[in-house]
């Protein structure tokens, strides 16, 4: 009876290991179900002006130059009064005579039927590293105070924290994402995978729904940087009403660093912070050989010192590796003409938005591929980036919950539910991942992983799936 106890717990056993080894080798589709419904927008009630003659609204910063001692501090007011144009900035706990003040550059734009009000973008430089600063914008009686903490110098052992979201939109789902960022103190500045406002979902591209969204997000970007890329939500190109400037709204209403890494276009640039040094792409630009952007992204990975900045990371909207069939290969052709530079490079992550779900690659790559040598299926590479697709933060368009199957060799873990991650950059060799889903009351830690940087330590990853 011993005998055939222990037997079949020796079976048991048996059974139980080979289960857990088949599935630690295939990638991770999640059980977990949300409905897939689209998520319902908050009103545009719901983002009433500030009270006040003139009060400076829908404040935002962002870096401001390449290292992270500079700001673009940006906010909007209904009318161009003598002194909305100003910031006031001092480092907290001083005195008042070391105010400082700067003027911003303000500007407005007309989009079909809308005119929009004075959209005012200041850049303070040579702040203090590591230093908590307030700032206060306008003048008279409508002021408004927030703060922000700058970073510390940018080295390979600095510590740091990005939040990164995509695809946000202003729907209920997106306020839990946001507010589920933002109740967890780690995060210091935002890596934003584009698709802000989703505007033009609406009638003419209702231009109030972008003032609506710089409402919404002004909790958070008030206070810390969104580094943004462009989206395709972003493009509101619509010559049917006689719109054909793409990327208008979005280039008077968000400006970047862009001049600071020499590139010619805000859709694509660079910046150091930390001990990060982060690419952003524009999957709605020409990248082709000979290209703007082709060219300045060829020469900016030589720029990077991995001595000074360990981690390279890269921003851009459409994924490359997706296995739902959403938006499958609509990343391909970037794929194609950018991977070996990456892998070459040995980018660390590549985060994209775009599929309004969450995915994150294994490291592989898919450049051996010459037309006659039927190399054409990605293979797992140490050189190559991890890829994570984050459209998940809640937008209108609701979930992309239709998977290809089976799951590809590529993909480590999938699942269609709204969310946020978080990179805690420790020293140059691991940064701590988290993807957060939005749980029914709070967020819930669904995917991690111990990254290993690619220039200081090779080495596999296991999942802590
Ligand atoms: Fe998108």
């Amino acid at each position: 009876m011993g005998l055939k106890l222990n037997r079949l717990a020796f079976v048991c056993s048996l059974i139980v290991f080979l289960t857990i080894s088949a599935v630690s080798h295939a990638g991770v589709t999640s059980s977990y179900t949300r409905v897939a419904e689209p998520s319902e927008e908050m009103p545009l009630e719901t983002f009433p002006p500030p009270p006040g003659y003139n009060a400076p609204e829908q404040v935002h910063i962002t870096q401001g130059d390449h290292n992270g001692r500079g700001m673009i501090i940006s906010w909007v007011t209904p009318v161009n009064d003598d002194g909305s144009n100003v910031v006031t900035y001092w480092i907290a706990d001083s005195d008042a005579s070391t105010n400082q003040t700067a003027e911003a550059s303000t500007d407005s734009y007309r989009y079909f039927d809308y005119n929009s009000a004075f959209l005012h973008h200041a850049t303070i430089k040579g702040l203090k590293y590591d230093t908590k600063y307030f700032y206060e914008l306008g003048t008279g009686r409508s002021t408004r105070r927030f703060y922000f903490t700058t970073p510390p110098e940018v080295g390979p052992d600095v510590p740091y924290t990005f939040g990164v979201i995509g695809d946000l939109g202003q729907t209920f789902a997106s306020n839990q994402t946001l507010y589920n960022y933002m109740s967890n103190p780690k995060g210091q500045a935002v890596l934003f995978a584009g698709d802000l406002s989703y505007a033009d979902d609406h009638p003419n591209h209702d231009q109030r729904k972008w003032d609506a969204y710089g409402r919404f997000v002004e909790a958070c970007a008030a206070f810390q940087p969104w580094i943004w890329a462009a989206g395709n939500h972003e493009i509101d190109y619509a010559p049917s009403i006689g719109e054909t400037e793409a990327f208008k709204p979005y280039k008077k209403r968000y400006h970047v660093p862009y001049k600071a890494s020499k590139s010619t276009s805000p859709l694509w640039y660079s910046i150091k912070r930390a001990s990060a040094y982060i690419i952003v792409l524009s999957s709605y630009s020409a990248f082709d050989k000979y290209t703007p952007q082709n060219s300045w992204l060829e020469d900016e990975l030589k720029k990077v010192n991995r001595e000074e900045t360990p981690w390279l990371i890269v921003m851009v909207h459409s994924p490359w590796y997706n296995s739902n069939n959403y938006h499958y290969m609509e990343g391909e052709s970037m794929r194609v003409t950018f991977e070996p530079w990456f892998v070459q490079n040995k980018v660390d992550i590549v985060f994209a938005g775009h599929v309004h779900a969450y995915e994150r690659s294994e490291r592989v790559s898919n450049i051996n591929y010459n037309i006659t040598d039927g190399l054409s299926s990605p293979v797992k590479d140490p050189s190559a980036p991890i890829y994570i697709t984050i459209g998940d933060g809640g937008n209108i368009e609701g979930i992309a919950n239709d998977y290809t199957y089976p799951q590809p060799s590529y993909s480590a873990y999938r699942e269609a539910s709204f969310g946020h991650a978080l990179l805690e950059i420790k020293n140059r060799t691991h940064a701590l991942y988290t993807w957060h889903r939005n749980g029914d009351k709070e967020s819930v830690i669904s995917d991690s992983l111990w990254v290993k940087n690619r220039y200081f330590l090779p080495e596999v990853e296991t999942s802590m799936v």
